[in-house]
């Protein structure tokens, strides 16, 4: 771990500058600055990763046909999202201990996603607590949310959402697609573990338990729960009387059971090809979600979302915004919080054009007649 004095940006600390054009771009410098166990752990997937190799691609194949003789003269992309009005649809993902990645933590990726307004996720395994947290938040004007893995002692995890809610999280994003960590061969053969060397607050006050289960069979924290289903939406939305989003829908029938649930937006996720590796692209099953619950509730993806034509061809299918992942970590690590700012202005920048080029003037207008797939 690199020490607050030591850190450094690479090049010369503007993206922009150095030459950085698209998302992918970072892939590389992210790669050297953090070469070894936990680049493994940020690029991996599980297993094969045929899932993995299949996430970027998958966006593409459905092509775009574009109108022309368009008046795009008054293009905007700002969507209305459970309430609240963003100049975009470029949120940025729940991902665990920015610490590792850069001495500000979250605090600087906030920073960064708030100068190109794009909504950030605090992870419930982030390296700062979420009152401090929601206090940067505050001092920005930054809207934030908060993503929730339940602990098996569920009153565990009311005592950081309890902060989270009174440091001014708008929603709370509840994962359900994770009872286990896949199996991440890169990380066991690097002997890491998504808890290495880092202290996650929310497990701090369980941290001194002993451990039940010898350790090469651990598939993941002892105190995280494995037993979340729809129940839990319904009494975290009751307790909180916030939105819950709720992050790790493949199917139309778990989707419909969520929202019956009281799900107020559904993510389409499969956790970045972490988890379970042959489980589909979420570009093949964002269209089957989006049919059966989008009528009543905002529907989300994340995945392998790398360009604007990327996120104009999710909005096309029906979702109301996208999420990145990994693109954000390259961002931190290599830019801290100016990397942040440069991924989302240019997925912002790639879609403008992505909707001036196919003749739509508002994200309203990005629908499947503009796609090539189903014809
Ligand atoms: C994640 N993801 C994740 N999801 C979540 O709900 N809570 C978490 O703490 C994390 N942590 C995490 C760490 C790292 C290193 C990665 C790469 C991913 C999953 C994340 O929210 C998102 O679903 C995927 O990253 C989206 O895919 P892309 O954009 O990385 O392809
Ligand atoms: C991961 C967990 C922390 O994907 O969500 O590594």
């Amino acid at each position: 771990m690199r020490s607050m004095q030591a850190w450094l940006p690479v090049g010369s600390g503007d993206p922009g500058a150095d030459g950085i054009v698209s998302v992918g771009d970072l892939e590389r410098p992210a790669a050297e600055r953090l070469a070894g166990p936990i680049w493994d752990y940020v690029a991996g997937g599980a297993a094969d990763e045929r899932t993995l190799s299949a996430a970027t691609g998958a966006w593409a194949e459905h092509g775009l046909l574009p109108h022309s003789m368009r008046d795009v003269s008054g293009l905007t992309t700002t969507i209305t999202l459970l309430g609240r009005s963003l100049e975009h649809p470029v949120l940025l993902a729940p991902t665990a201990t920015h610490i590792r990645y850069h001495p500000g933590a979250e605090l600087e990726t906030l920073r960064g996603a708030e100068a190109a307004g794009g909504l950030l996720t605090l992870s419930s395994l982030g390296s700062v607590v979420p009152r401090s947290f929601g206090a940067t938040a505050a001092e920005l004007g930054a809207p934030w949310w908060m993503q929730v893995y339940l602990q098996r002692d569920r009153s565990g995890s009311y005592a950081y959402l309890d902060d989270a809610v009174a440091a001014g999280t708008e929603a709370l994003v509840l994962t359900v697609d994770t009872p286990s960590l896949g199996a991440r061969d890169r990380d066991r053969r690097d002997s890491f573990g998504a808890a290495q060397g880092v202290v996650f607050p929310t497990l701090a006050h369980v941290g001194g338990e002993p451990d039940p289960v010898p350790a090469h069979r651990r598939v993941w924290n002892p105190h995280l729960a494995n037993d979340v289903t729809e129940r839990d939406i319904g009494d975290l939305a009751e307790r909180y009387g916030l939105p819950v989003i709720v992050k790790g829908i493949l199917r139309a029938d778990d989707a419909r059971r969520a929202v019956d649930a009281g799900a107020a937006a559904v993510i389409v996720s499969n956790h970045g090809a972490r988890n379970l590796d042959t489980a589909p692209t979420t570009a093949r099953v964002l269209a089957s979600v989006v049919d059966e619950v989008a009528r009543e509730v905002p529907v989300l993806v994340d995945g392998g979302i790398r360009r604007g034509t990327d996120v104009a061809t999710a909005l096309c299918l029906g979702a109301s915004a996208v999420l990145v992942g990994r693109p954000l970590i390259w961002g931190l690590a290599t830019y801290g919080a100016a990397g942040v700012q440069h991924v989302v202005e240019i997925l912002r920048t790639e879609l403008e054009m992505a909707m001036a080029l196919t003749g739509a003037t508002s994200v309203a207008e990005l629908d499947r007649d503009l796609l090539l797939s189903g014809r």
